[in-house]
């Protein structure tokens, strides 16, 4: 069974990656690591039944903005929805007694090995 860290480390790296993409308007890219984002959220949910189901609903509406504006191609809807997920991300730890894990929008991309342009594009 994963650890809750571990799959929070993964999610840490799709929240990441999914800036990444929209901010490169790579939007097939973005609408991938969005879905692999939710999933490891569901499995977070699913795993650990001591983590507050509110918390993790109360991501579902900046989830579903993300897709929306990943769908319109929406560079500005994106960030917005983004920033809203980040909080969500914060609220849970909050409540969690986890205050000092602090999420927040990309500052430098890590991931030197990975083109987040859309294809051809490099
Ligand atoms: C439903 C509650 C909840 C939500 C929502 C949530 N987290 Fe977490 N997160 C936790 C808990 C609890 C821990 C502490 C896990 C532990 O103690 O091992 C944690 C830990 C982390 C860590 C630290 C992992 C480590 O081992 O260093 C990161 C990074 C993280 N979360 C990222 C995110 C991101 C990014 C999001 C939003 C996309 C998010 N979390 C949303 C509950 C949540």
């Amino acid at each position: 069974m994963p650890r809750l860290g571990d799959i929070m480390d993964t999610a840490q790296m799709r929240h990441t990656k999914l800036w990444y993409a929209g901010k490169a308007a790579n939007w097939a890219l973005a609408a991938f690591e969005l879905g692999q984002l939710k999933g490891g959220l569901v499995e977070a949910a699913q795993l650990y039944s001591g983590i507050p189901a509110s918390n993790v609903t109360t991501l579902a509406a900046p989830l579903q903005a993300l897709a929306g504006a990943i769908e319109a191609k929406d560079g500005r809807r994106f960030a917005k929805a983004y920033g809203e997920l980040t909080d969500g991300c914060n609220s849970c730890h909050a409540a969690m007694g986890r205050s000092f894990i602090v999420m927040r929008q990309p500052a430098d991309q890590p991931f030197g090995d990975q083109v987040f342009s859309p294809q051809g594009k490099r």
